[in-house]
């Protein structure tokens, strides 16, 4: 059965389209079919995966907007696939927004695609708008990439409510599948603090990695954060 997760916190900067892309990388590594949906009208997580532009590209705004999700669907390396946003998103928003009920735009649209992927991983934007309504209205999981700062976890505690606000109000059990600590710099106090309020709910932790070994960096990090993931899904009935 299909997993998919909301990849979500409402704080900007947090990791969210970094952890969607490296972590859907090792997903289709470890040899599970992958997702990705860019659901963010600034369309950074379609800037890292786009290999040659096409002007005119089907992208999640013409799917909200009602045409067929295999219409946007772009490869991207073997067992992983993605749908790109552009600024367009923004617009269909709002007129989403206008409407009521507005949360199952983008799960009706999954609904009508009649895929099976192993993995559905959501890039959301993030403010609490309609767009990441919509992308918990479909989620089963919810994985929150916080930094261990006082903002970043504050947008924590917005997600976890949030995620009970879900299903109370649209009876969807969302379920929170835990916080990725993003950025991490190890010998920081300040950070300490945070991350040992994560607590248990701490489910990987990528240290702040910058300049040539970057990307090799964050891959391998993201490899064993997969495994986890992996083993959380896969084992649950
Ligand atoms: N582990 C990391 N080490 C260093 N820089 C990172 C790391 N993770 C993310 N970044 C950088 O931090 C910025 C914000 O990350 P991003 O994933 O775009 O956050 P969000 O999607 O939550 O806004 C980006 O410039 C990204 O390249
Ligand atoms: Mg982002």
């Amino acid at each position: 059965m299909t997993k998919i997760i909301a990849v979500a916190n409402h704080k900007g900067g947090s990791g969210k389209t970094t952890t969607t892309y490296y972590l859907g990388l090792a997903l289709a590594a470890s040899g599970r079919n992958t997702l990705l949906i860019d659901f963010d009208d600034q369309a950074t997580l379609t800037n890292k995966l786009y290999k040659a532009w096409t002007p005119g590209q089907t992208t999640i705004a013409d799917v909200l907007d009602g045409m067929a999700l295999a219409t946007a669907l772009c490869q991207y390396d073997v067992g992983l696939q993605y749908v790109p946003a552009d600024h367009r998103l923004a617009w269909i928003a709002a007129r989403m927004q206008a409407s009521s009920p507005n949360h199952a735009f983008l799960r009706r649209a999954w609904q009508r695609a009649n895929m099976q992927p192993e993995y559905v991983l959501i890039d959301c934007p993030p403010s609490a708008g309609v767009l990441l309504i919509n992308a918990l209205a479909l989620a089963d999981w919810v994985l929150i990439p916080a930094t261990p700062t006082e903002e970043s976890y504050a947008g924590v505690l917005r997600m976890q409510a949030m995620i009970q606000e879900i299903a109370c109000t649209l009876n969807h059990p969302v379920k929170p599948l835990g916080i990725m600590a993003t950025m991490v710099s190890p010998s920081s106090i300040s950070e300490q603090k945070y991350l040992n309020l994560m607590g248990e709910m701490e489910i990987g932790r990528v240290p702040r990695r910058v300049g040539q070994t970057a990307d090799a960096e964050l891959r391998s990090t993201y490899a064993e954060v997969a495994k986890t993931v992996i083993r959380i899904l896969e084992s649950e009935r």
